[in-house]
């Protein structure tokens, strides 16, 4: 997963093509203009980066901070509404492994001016807020497989030159137990895991805010859901051939959110909240406003917050840094979850 999504140069993350956007149309062979291949909150809507900065401009006052760190800002969407959201930020800085990104983005936030950087390694401390809109996601899983009740690792290697799944047995578990003996497919999240204690290390002061697809470790490891979540997407088109098209194509794991909480906990953050994107953004005041705007704009607010579109399946994970006082941030007034992680 790693080599197909960032190799340098042919990693979906790390060529040219375009990704993101609202259509899958396009002109053939024209880089710019090629189609994209799915939509994230901040490219449907921008009342998605506007409510987010509510929660950032309270993390602020709370904490004592004034910066923003973003990590995987994509076209940049998000970091131009809370900027524009925010004159108050200080310095805004997006670390994002996909070279061939920066390059979009710096296009975009020129406006900004010096406010905006780009780093290439994370600094000793952080001081601020930082957030990320499925970045979890697209950080390498590894593959579990329990055949005849027997768990293995799941590896890729080539096979009469072309890439096959090759299974070997393997100590690794689950983070808790598969109830029944049948075959079943899965994964861990040791990467993610590991940035999120790396973030807690270098947190002096601030907040985290995370959003993106999954669930807590009980539904995740749900014995009917013996398929896994990998997929692939490309032309606003699901797949589950992650051994197909290697580069042209996204692939990603649902979140174990538990497995987050735990990581960040365990590395000395507080758990601030855990709900449903619908829920945050509604309690960030996502509505205000909303009687006056277009119709267009409406319909994307809706698709962003409706359990039967993106208000449910997306989750919302915010932590408060180690050694300071806690808070209660106001996207997780209501509704808030982390009794059920
Ligand atoms: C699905 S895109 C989301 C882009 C954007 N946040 C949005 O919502 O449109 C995932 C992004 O996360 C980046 N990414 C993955 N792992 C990362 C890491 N460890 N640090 C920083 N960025 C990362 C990828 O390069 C990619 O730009």
């Amino acid at each position: 997963m790693r080599m197909a999504l960032y190799s340098p140069g042919l990693g979906y993350y790390a060529n040219d093509l375009r990704k993101f956007g609202l259509m899958p149309g396009g002109k053939a062979g024209d880089v710019a203009s090629a189609g994209s291949d799915f939509v994230t909150a901040p490219e449907l809507s921008s009342h998605f980066g506007q409510a987010l900065a509510r929660q950032i401009a309270e993390a602020f006052q709370a904490t004592g901070t004034s910066e923003v760190w973003e990590f995987g800002a994509g076209s940049g969407a998000l970091a131009e509404q809370v900027l524009q959201a925010l004159p108050q930020v200080t310095r805004y800085t997006i670390v994002d492994v996909s070279g061939s990104l920066r390059a979009r983005q710096q296009q975009r936030l020129s406006g900004f001016g010096i406010k905006v950087h780009w780093a290439n390694a994370l600094p000793e401390h952080i001081r601020g807020v930082v957030i990320g809109n499925e970045v979890l996601d697209a950080m390498p899983v590894k593959l579990l497989v329990r055949v005849n009740g027997v768990w293995h690792e799941r590896g890729v290697a080539l096979h009469e030159g072309a890439f096959a799944y090759a299974d070997q047995p393997t100590d690794l578990r689950p983070p808790v137990e598969v109830a029944g003996g049948h075959d079943y497919v899965t994964e861990i999240h040791q990467e993610a895991e590991g940035f999120i204690r790396t973030l807690a290390d270098k947190l002096q002061a601030g907040a985290i805010v995370m959003i993106d697809y999954g669930f807590p470790e009980h539904e995740y490891y749900h014995p009917q859901r013996s398929m896994g979540t990998v997929v692939c997407h490309r032309a606003h088109q699901v797949d589950g051939d992650a051994l197909a098209d290697v580069g042209y194509k996204d692939i990603t794991a649902h979140v174990n959110f538990t497995g987050i909480a735990l990581a960040g906990q365990e590395a000395g953050l507080q758990v601030l909240g855990y709900t449903g994107q619908g829920r945050f953004l509604l309690n960030c005041g996502v509505l205000q406003g909303m009687e006056d705007a277009p119709l267009a704009d409406r319909a994307m607010v809706q698709k962003l917050i409706n359990e039967q579109e993106m208000g449910e399946l997306f989750k919302i994970m915010a932590f408060g840094a180690k050694n300071t006082p806690t808070w209660q941030p106001m996207g997780f007034a209501a509704g808030d979850r982390t009794h059920t992680l």
